[in-house]
């Protein structure tokens, strides 16, 4: 089982499914360590969310990410403190100087697509800022739950931009074409109640309440036969590429698959026997 890459600016922390062994596999807890900075993305983070990426791809024991930010660090005596964020976006300082052929390159292959096309379960924690790559980065997540302190926006259009991490694309496939439209061409920050509202959080926590409820959403996702939830993950994802139709026909063709499975015949006796199914993961 290869080691989880670790590094200053994001780190990893294997929390195992069932509380005392990690036998049944892990969630890895994804942490974005820039809080002087609101977590925003540098081209550190970047990378070191794609090795996570990568390494969470590869490793059969990973059932499931949750991706959080830091915390702000206590301020120096009589210094205002910091707020909390999820990630208050790109690290706008990068972008000093930087041409067109530049961004396309550092864009193209980005942090924010290695998550979307993770094959397993992902979850955006959030508690604080997510604002233009950092709602992105939500968006990009499966499930998104947050604190009665989160906010989201996308207000790259301040900065003379649109969002560049897919935010034009996911936004309005989750909140609708309305509701996008007015955060991306206003800029305006939402609050965590209004994105409950509109679909931009599965759910809404207080702030004590935000890192149990994330990680019961896990265990519970974490605890599913990881074979089926590939499934389950990659047939729901064809409903944003497809027509009804063919959707449907991609349902019916995997649904019927999954009775080829040993986890499918495992899940059936399991519940005629009245136990707990032990997935095999195939
Ligand atoms: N990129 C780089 N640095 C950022 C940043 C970003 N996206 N967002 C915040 N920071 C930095 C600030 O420059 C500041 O650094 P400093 O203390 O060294 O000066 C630090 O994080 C704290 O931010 P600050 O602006 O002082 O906090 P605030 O409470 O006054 O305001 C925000 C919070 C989120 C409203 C404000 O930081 C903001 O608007 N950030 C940019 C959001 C954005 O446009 N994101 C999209 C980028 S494409």
């Amino acid at each position: 089982m290869a080691e989880a890459p670790q590094s200053s600016v994001v780190s990893v922390e294997e929390v195992p499914i069932d509380h005392e062994n990690s036998s049944k596999g892990v969630i890895a807890k994804v942490i974005i360590n820039r809080p002087e900075k609101l977590n925003a993305l540098n081209s550190d983070v970047v990378a070191g969310l794609k090795r996570i990426c990568s390494w969470a791809e590869e490793n059969n024991h990973v059932r499931v990410l949750v991706i959080s930010g830091a915390m702000p660090n206590p301020p120096p005596e009589g210094k205002r403190g910091k707020p909390n964020s999820f990630v208050a976006g790109a690290d706008i300082t990068e972008f000093v100087g930087s041409d067109s052929n530049e961004i396309r390159e550092r864009f193209m292959d980005n942090a924010i697509e290695r998550v979307w096309n993770l094959s397993k379960p992902t979850i955006a924690m959030i508690d604080g800022f997510a604002l233009g790559g950092g709602c992105e980065l939500a968006c990009s997540c499966d499930l998104r739950i947050g604190s009665t302190r989160a906010v989201f926006g996308t207000p790259e259009i301040n900065l003379g931009l649109i969002p560049g991490y897919g935010g034009t694309q996911r936004l309005p496939r989750l909140v609708g074409l309305g509701c996008a439209m007015e955060m991306i061409l206003g800029g305006e920050m939402v609050d965590a109640e209004r994105a409950l509202n509109i679909g931009l959080l599965n759910h809404l926590c207080e702030i004590d309440e935000l890192e149990k409820k994330t990680m019961e959403v896990a265990r519970n996702i974490g605890s599913k036969s990881p074979y089926t939830i590939k499934f389950a993950k990659s047939t729901v994802r064809e409903s944003l590429e497809l027509p009804l139709s063919k959707g449907l026909e991609k349902e019916a063709i995997d649904f019927a698959n999954l009775f080829d499975s040993e986890d499918q015949t495992i899940g059936v006796k399991a519940f005629l026997e009245r136990t707990e199914p032990e997935w095999i993961g195939k």
